[in-house]
């Protein structure tokens, strides 16, 4: 089993990647949960994940709140993406339970630090703030973490802005520094997540599974997206991430030097991906640019059939 923590902002795709990974619990040892600003405020991502554990019957793991805003750019979310609660259609009662104690930062710090070198993924679903706070707080830290499977950047088209994937736009200084930490990082960007497209008939068979989880997933799923992409369905962006730690043979990508756009203006949060190495720098990310996307939704449907 692979020891990840799976830092989020849900989000109804990174809901559905922790369900995923609740599902996936004979292969990955989730240790926490860690929060952060970016769909919706943190207070919002914090309940969210709460109400995901409880759904799947998983309030035995700790979810810590982590930061509220990004490392110097004012906050910006995406309720016109996922809804004023950040997980619209997924009809879910407020959380039962409470955020476990510490802060996210800290809790990372704490977990890695008792770890052997190398022994536990990081696996960030929004904006990198709280692993950029983690990494400048405490850098012993770094040989501790075994890869980072991150969901953020693009190969193409941005959606937030036309150079930047959201994630990465909400806090770019963050993404510089995860991104140059020197340990393995896998970015599955937004030309790899929008080949991994839930069709229409694909949300259906989510209902048709008969549990709370497949109800839930349904919803949040056909809500109207009217920021949306106009694609012919959902892009399951972060459930990638845990895909990618259970069947890497699924995806397809390249070992590449990535940029990080810091600055204001219309490239900000930008991932310039040397795909063809024109630059001669040292690769600092795996670039996953394909996903056998039928496979995978057999796969995903299959593990999401065994929870509650
Ligand atoms: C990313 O932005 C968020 O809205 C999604 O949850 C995903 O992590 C896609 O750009
Ligand atoms: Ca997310």
């Amino acid at each position: 089993r692979e020891s990840i923590i799976i830092d989020t902002d849900p989000g109804q795709d990174d809901a559905v990647a922790l369900l995923l990974a609740f599902a996936a619990s004979d292969r990955l040892d989730l240790r926490c949960i860690t929060t952060v600003s970016g769909n919706v405020p943190v207070a919002q991502t914090t309940a969210n994940a709460l109400r995901i554990c409880e759904l799947a019957g998983r309030s035995d793991i700790a979810v810590h709140r982590g930061a509220d805003g990004p490392l110097l750019f004012p906050l910006g979310t995406a309720e016109f993406v996922c809804g004023p609660d950040g997980l619209a259609g997924a009809d879910l009662p407020p959380p039962r339970g409470e955020a476990a104690p510490g802060h996210a930062v800290e809790a990372i710090i704490a977990t890695l630090r008792a770890a052997p070198d190398d022994g536990v993924a990081l696996c960030p679903l929004g904006p990198l703030t709280n692993l950029a706070l983690a990494f400048r707080l405490a850098p012993d830290i770094l040989p501790k973490i075994r890869r980072i499977v991150l969901m953020g950047g693009a190969l193409g088209l941005g959606n937030m802005t036309p150079a930047a994937e959201f994630n990465i736009h909400v806090d770019p200084h963050a993404a510089a520094v995860v991104f140059g930490c020197g340990r393995p990082i896998v970015m599955m960007g937004l030309g790899v997540t929008h080949q991994a497209i839930a069709s229409h008939e694909q949300i259906a068979r989510f209902a048709t599974l008969g549990t709370a989880s497949g109800r839930a997933i349904h919803g949040m799923l056909t809500r109207p997206r009217p920021g949306g992409l106009g694609t012919a369905g959902h892009p399951m962006h972060d459930p990638c991430v845990i895909a990618f730690l259970l069947w890497p043979e699924l995806f397809d990508g390249r070992d590449c030097f990535v940029e990080i756009e810091t600055a204001a203006g219309a490239l900000r949060g930008r991932t310039t991906i040397d795909w063809n190495g024109r630059l001669k720098q040292l690769a600092n990310a795996h670039v996953i640019a394909t996903v056998q996307a039928h496979e995978l939704f057999e796969r995903m449907t299959e593990r999401l059939a065994t929870l509650p």
